[in-house]
């Protein structure tokens, strides 16, 4: 029996920020209902990881009661530390025996026992090396890493019917905003506070997945540093909110600088994908999350890379009510929205 689908929040619980946006199904195409984010506090996250969970619930519950989002369900994912991608070849089978296969063999796959992982499978095409087989994207992810996180998200409140990747959410929300490039690969890099998610998609399949250490918060350390000065202190300079007249030429420092580790990183991280796609190149780049709203950061690495690169505004094409959302508003906070998006499209029921 048919069911109608769920909508579903997309929910994103950062290290900066907790993000929720809801949408539904209009006659315009995706019609956004919600959206809104919370900070976390600072004690509550250390080096990227989630120590106070109980301070992340109270900031999800706050943010759920400011926006009217009741109990429910929703899509939420983990980052790509805690998920194992491989794309392996298999004899073509159906899906079913494919995943019987793959639960008997996944010590071969992946170094973990099958009573240790969630394994999570999608056949992706026919391969293009041998005949009669199949290339199968394998997700296998820590059961113990996603239990805490699906705990914390039920002391909260929600029924977490969908978790997903950040690397699919985040391809998926770039889908959605700028359909599939057939002919293109695409670099979609999200620069958080504290990590980097890059997913390279080839007409519209995610061909290679990278997790990086960096992020927002270097910089804010770095300008703590630099100037001498607290890091909310830091912060507020960074984001220009702050009315003390930082010197110029300290705070421009820290940015390049930190600007410049990050140009080191993306090129290591590229030069992987090279070794394994020589023959691949790379088109475009779209920068999404919080730290992709630095100004002039596109041009930056654009100088740096040779890739052309440009900001990601996912609510581009989603149909709004600008008299309940301020479009100029939408604008700024779109980039930093985009895994929550990316999570917010998914349906209940979704592998
Ligand atoms: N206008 C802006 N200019 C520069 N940096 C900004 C701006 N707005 C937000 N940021 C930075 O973006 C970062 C937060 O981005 P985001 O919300 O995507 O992170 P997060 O998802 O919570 O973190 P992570 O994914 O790393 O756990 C912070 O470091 C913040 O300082
Ligand atoms: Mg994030």
């Amino acid at each position: 029996m048919l069911r109608k689908q769920k909508d579903l929040v997309g929910v994103d619980v950062g290290s900066y920020a907790v993000k929720m946006v809801q949408l539904t199904e209009g006659k315009a195409g995706h019609r956004l209902v919600n959206l809104g984010m919370a900070l976390v506090p600072h004690e509550a996250v250390s080096e990227g990881r989630i120590q106070r969970p109980e301070m992340v619930v109270e900031t999800l519950r706050k943010l759920a009661k400011n926006l009217k989002i009741k109990p429910g369900s929703i899509a939420a994912s983990i980052s790509g530390y805690e998920v194992m991608i491989k794309k392996i070849e298999m004899p073509t089978m159906t899906e079913e025996e494919l995943g019987v296969q793959l639960r008997r063999e996944i010590a071969q796959y992946v170094p973990y026992k099958l009573d240790e992982v969630n394994v999570d499978y999608e056949i992706l095409d026919v391969s293009k090396r041998r005949a009669k087989y199949m290339d199968v994207l394998l997700v296998a992810a820590k059961k113990e890493a996603v239990g805490s996180y699906v705990n914390m998200l039920r002391t909260a409140g929600f029924d977490p019917a969908v978790i997903d990747v950040d690397y699919f959410a985040l391809s998926n929300a770039f889908e959605a905003t700028y359909g599939v490039f057939a002919e293109e690969n695409i670099v979609l890099m999200d620069i958080g506070a504290s990590k980097t998610t890059m997913t390279i998609v080839q007409a519209g399949r995610p061909l290679f997945t990278r997790d990086m250490t960096f992020g927002g918060q270097s910089i804010t350390h770095r300008i703590a540093t630099e100037l001498g000065t607290s890091e909310e202190n830091a912060e507020r300079i960074k984001l220009g909110l702050g009315a003390e007249s930082a010197d110029r030429a300290r705070l421009e420092k820290a940015f390049v600088e930190t600007l410049a580790e990050w140009t080191t990183d993306v090129k290591r991280a590229l030069d992987f994908f090279f070794s394994h796609f020589p023959e691949a190149k790379l088109h475009r780049i779209f920068l999404s999350g919080g730290s992709a709203r630095i100004p002039g950061l596109e041009k930056f690495l654009e100088a740096e890379l040779g890739i052309p690169s440009e900001v990601c505004n996912p609510l581009q094409h989603i149909d709004v009510d600008a008299g309940r959302f301020d479009p100029a508003y939408l604008q700024q906070i779109g980039p930093q929205m985009t895994i929550a998006l990316g999570l917010a499209l998914r349906r209940a029921g979704d592998k």
